[in-house]
């Protein structure tokens, strides 16, 4: 979910609405508004996307003063009532992340007669805090009373009509909150994000404190009543950091930075710290895609870097209890702030590792709670399904494997391959046009299998996870070598099946998988290098789509991944889902 609040010297409506737009990638399905109009609080809610609320909202609101939210569905269906903000008499509440004894404190406050309109936990706190704040009208108890009595993970913004010229915040466990200020007022928001072009400056607001803002003061206090430095930093992003230029969409624009991230990044001197050099056993920690690259990762660091490398999902990880050995973590992240891997990391600090967080946002959860920080430094990604922030993931990943390396005429060959690199990407684009056809035949498939070996695998993964969430068609990778360990039950002539077969130690082994689906009628799509494909001549498959050949087997996934990419995007383009937003998802999970 998202959260923003602004207190400003004029009408705050449309600054609201701006840093809802920046902030709509991390939930979709319903938005709010609650703003102090005339002394009293005034609250619109719209189920859909932002522009659904904006046909509601009025036009002549002379409010200096307010909240919004963007929402993510955790308890509750996307639905007016459920939307945010959740009010009590004379109190509304945005919120993100998860109070976990919301069913408890719910039985207490239907024992004191309070009613229920919506099933969400953030209905709980506004009761809550009308309970305690009508008892003690005190704010500091009002907030020791919040930070302690409220179990779980939780970004809070509060307006009181007590209080009408200030936004009251809260924050406690893995969710992001950060106050900016700049010439037009102050304002709250979940991350930089959402802030750009609103705030100058932004400060990050640490865990178990609360605030009082108003336009001259920004408070900050821990749960001792002691206030808080206030570490203030500029905007790290500028203001063109939210456009998407001529691109349809920005996941379009997106994929077509990577050849320059590419070449940027290939060429860019990495440090890393000496933890890392000398750890011989390296845990590779992520979700979502970030697990994908980070699984590439492993595969790097054991080939070329001789390190035990283990990877972990993190949101499997700490809830096992997993016994730690010595080493070093590296957890991968867009974000920065998914919950699932920042608990990962404390669980791994707590055990003593060392931890490095992998990111591309600066200043995020993960950046500040790490150890070392390595930037990935592709740019902000704004489509939920992410693209570049993969590639650049896999990139630093490739870069630390060869800087952990001995052979240096193997180091010199990739880094060559390097140098390529970005234009054979380019290449991928000028045959756009084929990848469009493949994804047309893909269209009314209800499933479509992805295989892969060796580092492809994980590629294949990801190219499974890019249909999934982009084209609702269930997309599922497996291991070609797996195929005839079960999913080869799965053939018949209806389940496409895309075979990443580049030329690589394993090319003979992935062509007779790709027989051995032919045989069952099963109808393949091979994704393949020009080495690959000339050998490919007379299989009986669907189409092959062929990428500039790469100098090493190592940079094969930057070529396979933006070509599944590709047909993942225009396969939801060709069903005409929302590509930006699929269905369901958030780009930035701050619950577990
Ligand atoms: C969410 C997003 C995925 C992303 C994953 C991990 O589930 O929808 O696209 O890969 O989180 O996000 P992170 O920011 O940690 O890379």
């Amino acid at each position: 979910c998202g959260i923003v609040g602004f207190i400003g010297k004029h009408p705050v409506l449309n600054v609201i609405v701006q840093a809802l737009k920046s902030v709509e990638y991390r939930g979709y399905d319903s938005s709010g508004i609650a703003l102090v109009n005339q002394g009293h609080l005034v609250r619109y809610r719209s189920v859909g996307t932002l522009d659904q609320l904006v046909k509601i909202l009025p036009t002549n609101l002379s409010s200096t003063l307010g909240i919004g939210h963007t929402r993510w569905a955790t308890h509750g269906a996307p639905e007016e009532r459920n939307a945010h903000p959740q009010v009590s008499r004379g109190v509304s509440v945005v919120h993100n992340g998860i109070i976990e004894n919301f069913s408890e404190l719910k039985s207490q406050l239907l024992k004191q007669g309070y009613t229920f309109e919506s099933e969400t936990d953030t209905e709980v706190v506004a009761h809550f805090i009308h309970l305690h704040y009508s008892k003690c009208k005190n704010i500091p108890e009002l907030f020791s009373k919040i930070l302690h009595d409220l179990e779980g993970s939780f970004a809070l913004a509060i307006l009181l009509e007590d209080h009408s010229d200030h936004i009251f915040i809260a924050r406690k466990g893995v969710s992001p909150l950060t106050v900016g200020r700049g010439p037009q007022g102050v304002s709250i928001g979940s991350d930089a994000l959402s802030l750009v072009g609103i705030a100058e400056e932004i400060c990050y607001i640490e865990d178990k404190t609360w605030g009082k803002l108003s336009l001259d003061k920004i408070e900050i206090f821990d749960t001792c009543q002691t206030p808080q430095p206030l570490h203030f930093i500029l905007h790290p992003l500028g203001k063109d950091a939210l456009g998407r230029g001529e691109f349809a969409h920005y996941m379009l624009k997106e994929m077509y930075e990577q050849p320059e991230i590419v070449l940027k990044e290939g060429s860019r001197h990495l440090d890393i710290p000496e933890e890392l050099t000398h750890a011989l056993h390296i845990t590779l920690i992520g979700c979502g895609s970030a697990f994908y690259a980070a699984w590439g990762g492993k595969y790097y660091l054991e080939h070329l870097a001789h390190r035990k490398a283990t990877l972990e999902l993190a949101s499997e990880f700490h809830y096992r209890n997993p016994i730690v050995q010595e080493g070093v973590t590296i957890a991968v992240s867009q974000s920065g702030e998914t919950a699932d891997t920042l608990k990962a990391i404390q669980y791994m600090e707590q055990k003593g590792q060392y931890t490095i967080g992998m990111v591309n946002v600066p200043y995020s959860s993960i950046a500040r709670q790490v150890n070392y920080e390595i930037l990935t430094n592709a740019g902000p990604e704004i489509g939920v399904a992410s693209t570049k922030a993969f590639t650049a993931q896999l990139l630093c990943l490739l870069k630390i494997s060869i800087s952990l390396m001995k052979d240096s005429a193997r180091k010199e060959k990739i880094l060559n391959g390097l140098k390529q690199l970005p234009l054979d990407m380019q290449k991928i684009f000028f045959k756009v046009s084929q990848l469009q056809d493949i994804a047309q035949h893909l269209v009314h498939a209800k499933g479509i299998i992805f295989l892969g070996r060796g580092i492809s695998y994980p590629v294949a993964l990801e190219g499974a996870l890019k249909m999934s969430e982009l084209s609702y068609i269930f997309g599922q990778g497996f291991a070609a070598g797996e195929l005839k360990h079960g999913p080869l039950a799965l053939i018949d002539a209806t389940t496409p099946v895309i075979v990443l077969a580049p030329m690589d130690q394993f090319f003979e082994k992935t062509v007779s998988n790709i027989y051995e689906v032919c045989a069952r009628e099963g109808k393949v799509f091979i994704v393949t290098d020009e080495a690959g494909a000339s050998q490919l001549a007379g299989v009986p498959v669907q189409d092959i789509f062929v990428y500039p050949s790469p100098a090493t087997w190592e940079l094969h996934p930057f070529l396979s991944a933006l070509s599944l990419q590709l047909i993942a995007y225009y396969t939801a383009l060709h069903k005409g889902c929302s590509i930006d937003q699929p269905r369901n998802l958030a780009k930035s999970v701050t619950v577990e």
